[in-house]
């Protein structure tokens, strides 16, 4: 069934269309007249699904090129959005023009800031193909590329035009890809509503049905980003798992994916809220049962040594505070501003030792 969600934004309403089916063209048609489209895609997803978008694009009245880089992280850099800029220039593409991001969080991430910065700005439409990017990074309008220094050190809050979003392409979505984008999911469910937490530990990874599961996942992020669109507050509650997580995603060279980290670090953090005597106990035990059910990692081989050394690395540009978002109960987060001298210590009580 085909659902719309409307993320409300200091640049105008950003709908999201949810469905199985759904013809690309025809749908930005409604939105944008026809003009020159660059769709901008990795090769393992243009491989999928290129063909299909360039063919309903043009049926639908727009001229297409195609921008299309290898796959993963790496990808996410500085040469690559200097070759999609220079690529949109020489195909002499103009303001009124439009960037169509079809791919995971890096395709969006990087054609979402390569459009901000193009020209000073051209309209981009988000077509998520995995979990992840559906639930969180298509939605919110953060667009970045990593620096050697770190990720996601540059970009810009850009909204999309849409976010057309067909559940079909999880079918072909690697397990591993598709169950990284569920550690969102049930992030959410954690952090903002009990319901959606206990609709993944009443279900599995048979026999979840992603329509509404997408569906609430994208509303609590767009209530979230209409509070706080440029994250200075409330924004910073879906960072929930990610500062030990991404010092695990560092540790494993990236070998242990963002979801998959983030995963275990949702688990040192529940953890530590019942070490703390905010939740109750055995709600660490019960979080982990859920999280096997969806194939997830919920621990790793890292001591609090290692994951205090990364996470102050990662913060330190950001002063001496970190914000860990910790759990008042099951699906009621907070931020917890903690001195970084402090977090090894914490890390010790999140952590299964
Ligand atoms: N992915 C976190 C955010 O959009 O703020």
């Amino acid at each position: 069934m085909r659902e719309t969600v409307i993320s409300r934004t200091s640049k105008g309403d950003v709908e999201i269309i949810i469905d199985k089916g759904i013809d690309t063209g025809a749908e930005i048609l409604k939105k944008h007249k026809p003009c020159h489209v660059l769709i901008v895609s990795d090769d393992s997803v243009y491989a999928l699904y290129g063909d299909k978008t360039k063919t309903s694009l043009e049926a639908a009245g727009f001229m297409v090129d195609t921008f299309v880089f290898p796959h993963g992280e790496e990808s996410k850099n500085i040469d690559t959005l200097n070759s999609i800029l220079e690529y949109a220039a020489s195909k002499e593409m103009s303001r009124t023009d439009l960037f169509v991001a079809l791919g995971g969080g890096v395709v969006g991430d990087i054609t979402g800031f390569a459009s901000a910065v193009f020209l000073r700005g051209v309209d981009y439409v988000q077509v998520p193909t995995t979990v992840l990017a559906a639930v969180d990074s298509s939605v919110g309008g953060k667009t970045a590329v990593d620096l050697n220094a770190g990720k996601n050190l540059i970009g810009a809050f850009h909204q999309p035009l849409e976010v057309l979003l067909d559940v079909d392409v999880f079918d072909t979505l690697p397990d591993e890809i598709f169950t990284e984008g569920l550690a969102e999911a049930i992030k959410y469910g954690m952090i903002k509503d009990k319901k959606l937490y206990d609709l993944f530990k009443d279900n599995d990874i048979d026999s979840l049905d992603m329509i509404p599961v997408c569906k609430r996942c994208i509303e609590i992020k767009a209530d979230v980003v209409e509070k706080d669109e440029f994250d200075n507050g409330e924004r910073r509650l879906l960072n929930f798992g990610h500062t030990p997580g991404h010092a695990v995603e560092i540790l494993s060279k990236f070998g242990i994916s963002h979801g998959h980290a983030v995963a275990i670090g949702m688990v040192i953090m529940t953890r530590l809220s019942e070490r703390t005597g905010e939740i109750p106990q055995g709600s660490t035990d019960e979080f982990i049962e859920v999280l096997k059910k969806y194939n997830l990692p919920t621990e790793c081989g890292y001591n609090n040594k290692e994951l205090t050394a990364h996470s102050k690395v990662d913060k330190k540009r950001k002063g001496s505070k970190i914000g860990l978002v910790m759990l008042h109960s099951i699906g009621k987060a907070y931020v917890k501003e903690t001195n970084v001298d402090d977090i090894e210590r914490l890390y010790a009580i999140g952590l299964n030792m």
